[in-house]
């Protein structure tokens, strides 16, 4: 602009013109400067400098040929000044208008370009969690003893002797808590009780009959610690599944009848079950629970007389300890031990799993390995 800044600032007679037909070649040079500059507006800051420098009321360009071209014009150019300079307005204004227009849908195109969705690209794949195995059991396991009219509840995982053991008629000294007496809290001096990591899920039997009355009909699903080196088969949590059913008339063979139900369901009919005598303090008498291996069906060998790896040979899987509640129990939650009976049973769930999955080794359980839990979506 600078060739004409020279041009604009001076008088009409300064530049030597002083005929209407000296004005032609001075406003063409003019439109000429714009129309090269107008081009140098590419974007809204480079727009607005190029709208002010020529449209600006006190130093654009037009203004200035107003104030020293037309204004102190002779009565003979005023005329021929105005209708040239109104021209050179309408010409750069409707000029000006149109590149802002064009800035402005350009600056839109690249915007939606930005922002357009191509379709033929792979979409997004979120991906979605699924349920542990362990979770999986629980839930199948639950829904088979929810639909024979048990409900769930849960306890919790840090518990007080008295639950753990006392009120389990397993009182201090007794020789069962060996392999129990495990994870102890540390607490403050002066704390009420001692606390444990539970290490079955039984405390929750007296839990539930401390506050319903019979017929008293749950499981209970949940984490259980002891102290284990953890291996193959061992781990210092793993999770139990805990039933009860009291009532007034309540039997062995109802017990045997829930179990054998829940085999069949569980791991299909054809599956033999049998009864060990065993021993728990709050169950009299009790049992140990087993089924007819599921990998060799029992015979305890494959089809090339090779020795089940699964059940070692026996034939026979162990299941879960069991038997009727111990009237001793009935003592501790105020219930009339001599109307009332019923059964209780503990079964070990990550066992269960690894048999029905045929998964060797207890600790994948606890890895979190996703190419271990993917294969169980
Ligand atoms: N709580 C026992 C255990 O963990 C299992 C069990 C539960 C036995 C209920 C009898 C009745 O070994």
């Amino acid at each position: 602009m600078s060739s004409i800044d020279g041009l604009v600032s001076k008088k009409l007679a300064e530049l030597g013109v002083s005929e209407v037909a000296g004005l032609a070649p001075l406003f063409s040079e003019i439109r000429a400067c714009f129309d090269a500059e107008i081009f140098e507006a590419t974007d809204e800051t480079t727009w607005k400098i190029l709208r002010d420098a020529w449209l600006g009321r006190k130093s654009g360009v037009l203004a200035r040929i107003t104030d020293n071209w037309l204004k102190p014009a002779s009565p003979d150019l005023k005329r021929g000044v105005g209708a040239a300079l109104n021209e050179l307005r309408t010409h750069t204004e409707s000029a000006i208008e149109a590149r802002r227009v064009a800035i402005e849908s350009s600056a839109a195109q690249s915007a939606a370009a930005r922002d357009a969705i191509d379709l033929s690209l792979p979409g997004v794949i979120r991906p979605i969690g699924s349920h542990h195995l362990i979770r999986q059991v629980f839930q199948e396991i639950e829904d088979i003893f929810v639909s024979i009219g048990f409900s769930v509840v849960e306890g919790p995982e840090i518990e007080t002797p008295y639950y753990n053991f006392e009120a389990l008629n397993i009182p201090e000294h007794h020789p069962v808590r060996d392999d129990m007496d495990t994870f102890y809290l540390q607490l403050p001096k002066g704390a009420a009780s001692p606390l444990l990591l539970r290490t079955h899920t039984s405390p929750v039997q007296i839990r539930t009959m401390e506050k319903r009355q019979p017929p008293v009909r749950v499981i209970v699903p949940g984490k259980v610690y002891r102290r284990d080196n953890p291996d193959a088969t061992h781990s210092f949590a793993f999770h139990q599944i805990e039933g009860l059913a009291v009532d007034t008339d309540i039997t062995f063979c109802d017990f045997t009848g829930t179990i054998e139900y829940f085999v069949n369901q569980f791991f299909g009919a054809g599956v033999k079950t049998r009864f060990r005598p065993s021993y728990f303090p709050f169950t009299e008498p009790s049992v140990e629970f087993d089924v007819s291996c599921i990998f060799c069906g029992g015979s305890g060998a494959n089809t090339h007389g090779v020795t089940c790896g699964k059940c070692k040979g026996a034939g026979w899987i162990e299941l879960f300890g069991a038997g009727m509640v111990d009237p001793a129990v009935y003592g501790f939650v105020n219930y009339d031990a001599r109307k009332v009976n019923g059964f209780a049973f503990g079964m070990g769930i990550d066992r269960l799993a690894m048999l029905r999955y045929g998964i060797d080794d207890l600790q994948v359980f606890f890895q979190n390995d996703i190419r271990f839990l993917r294969q169980f979506p």
